[in-house]
């Protein structure tokens, strides 16, 4: 359909969180498609392969409700994020902010991708409250502590994280 809304949300996701998750469900509201780029990043030194990360993407965006997770596609992409919003036909960049610390961040790659992509608009949803603290990283130093990330993950991704660190 070529008036079709699509847009992306792209991240590492290593791993997802429940942070990402309400962004995905909030953003494929607003959207006909969204594509969620899980970009493969290896400077990022992810713990999950790039499959691993796409399947638990797939996975959690099976539990989104009210049909939610028809509109939505996972795919890996490497190089330039305008490149990959433009091979997928995109015209939104979703991303979203958690607290002002992520807005020198966001403006500047907004900006850029802007001058490069003028057609792709990014729109920042702001993280719920619930989520706002949320970051990969802290999930997953505090999962290799010992500690219990069960209300920063789903279930499953907890499950996942104490198989890869101690499995
Ligand atoms: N809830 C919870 N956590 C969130 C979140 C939310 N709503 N939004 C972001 N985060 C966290 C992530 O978990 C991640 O935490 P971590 O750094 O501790 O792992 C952190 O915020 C940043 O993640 P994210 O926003 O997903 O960015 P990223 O660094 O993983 O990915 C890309 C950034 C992939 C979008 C960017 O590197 C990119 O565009 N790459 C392609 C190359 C390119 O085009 N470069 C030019 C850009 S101008």
């Amino acid at each position: 359909m070529a008036s079709e809304k699509i847009g992306i949300y792209p991240g590492t996701f290593d791993p997802i969180t429940n942070g990402h998750s309400d962004i995905i469900g909030r953003a494929a509201r607003l959207l006909d498609k969204l594509v969620v780029g899980v970009a493969i990043n290896p400077g990022k030194g992810p713990i999950f392969t790039i499959d691993e990360r796409v399947e638990l993407v797939r996975e959690e965006i099976n539990y989104l409700k009210n049909g939610l997770a028809d509109r939505i596609e996972v795919r890996p992409f490497t190089g330039l994020l305008i490149d990959f919003a433009h091979e997928v036909d995109a015209t939104v960049l979703i991303r979203g902010l958690r607290a002002v610390s992520d807005f020198d961040y966001e403006f500047q790659m907004a900006s850029m991708n802007a001058k490069m992509a003028p057609d792709v608009e990014t729109v920042c949803l702001m993280a719920s409250d619930k989520y706002h603290f949320i970051a990969s990283s802290l999930v997953k130093e505090i999962a290799k502590l010992g500690g219990d990330v069960t209300q920063f993950v789903s279930p499953r991704i907890s499950e996942r994280l104490a198989e890869r660190l101690y499995g």
